[in-house]
């Protein structure tokens, strides 16, 4: 692949493992410096040092993508060490399943702190470095649940990954003029820690009976098409919704 990253800089949020981890690698790979960001310290520092053992350039930041002054700092790491940003990648993620009948007021927020407010907070503080230098590529991840609905009691996750689908839109109509993109990856059912074993059953009974393509995607997968539109060649995509599902959705 040649997605031409060479001396881009990136910061990759929730990349200490599944999805955000396949994407720092491939980042890396296609030659860009990479900032890998996640809650766990150690599992930001494992992938951090696997890219530089494979010749590339990264730094595991600790931070908690919810917290705007713990996201603040990161980002004024990245600039003092890098310089620019040039890619974020909008990944750091969770959802457990809670019926609504039982679901409390502060598991809902908690789940919008994260995977909502995680958008807004890193993206608004990496943007004035992006505007300055008129170049930027942030793609955040959304989920087919975002779109259709959630299969699994994860309501409060739908409504935060749906509320990321109206963020990247308006944005991407307030930034184009600045040379920077904005942009959605909606992936459908990956295989990743992030669903537990009642979770995967039930997935894949529903993937048998409606996917073209019957299987899970690898995390790979879903980093392939971030790399395509953190690219130079994505340059005329924004405020698009890219859906990764094996045809579960085909909206
Ligand atoms: N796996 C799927 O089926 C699937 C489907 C659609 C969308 N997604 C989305 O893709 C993204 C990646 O998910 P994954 O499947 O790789 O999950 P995962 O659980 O394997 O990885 C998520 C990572 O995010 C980190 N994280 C969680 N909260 C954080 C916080 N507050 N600050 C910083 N890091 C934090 C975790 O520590 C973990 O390393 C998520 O946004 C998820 O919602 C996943």
């Amino acid at each position: 692949m040649d997605f031409g990253l060479k001396d881009r800089v990136a910061i990759v949020t929730g990349a200490g493992q599944g999805i955000g981890a396949a994407t720092a690698l491939l980042l890396s790979e296609e030659g860009a410096k990479v900032i890998v960001n996640d809650l766990s310290k150690d599992n930001a520092e494992k992938i951090a040092s696997s890219i530089t053992m494979q010749g590339g350039e990264a730094v595991a930041i600790q931070a908690d993508v919810g917290a705007a002054i713990e996201v603040n700092q990161m980002v004024n790491e990245t600039i003092d060490r890098f310089g620019k940003i040039d890619i974020l990648v909008n990944n750091a993620g969770k959802g457990k399943p809670i019926p609504i009948q039982e679901m409390m007021e502060e598991q809902f927020d908690e789940i919008q702190r994260v995977n909502l407010k995680g958008v807004f907070n890193v993206t608004r503080s990496v943007i004035n470095h992006m505007i300055e230098a008129k170049y930027g590529r942030v793609i955040s991840l959304s989920s087919v649940a975002g779109k259709v609905g959630a299969v699994n009691n994860l309501s409060h996750y739908a409504a935060a990954k749906a509320g990321v689908i109206g963020f990247t839109k308006s944005i991407a109509r307030e930034l184009g003029k600045y040379n920077i993109t904005v942009n959605t990856v909606v992936p459908g059912a990956v295989d990743t820690q992030i669903l537990t074993s009642e979770m995967r059953v039930n997935i894949m009974e529903k993937i048998i009976k409606n996917n073209p393509i019957a299987r899970m995607a690898q995390p790979r997968e879903i980093a392939c098409l971030i790399a395509f539109l953190a690219s130079d060649s994505a340059g005329y995509i924004t405020g698009t919704v890219a859906t990764i599902d094996g045809g579960f959705t085909m909206c």
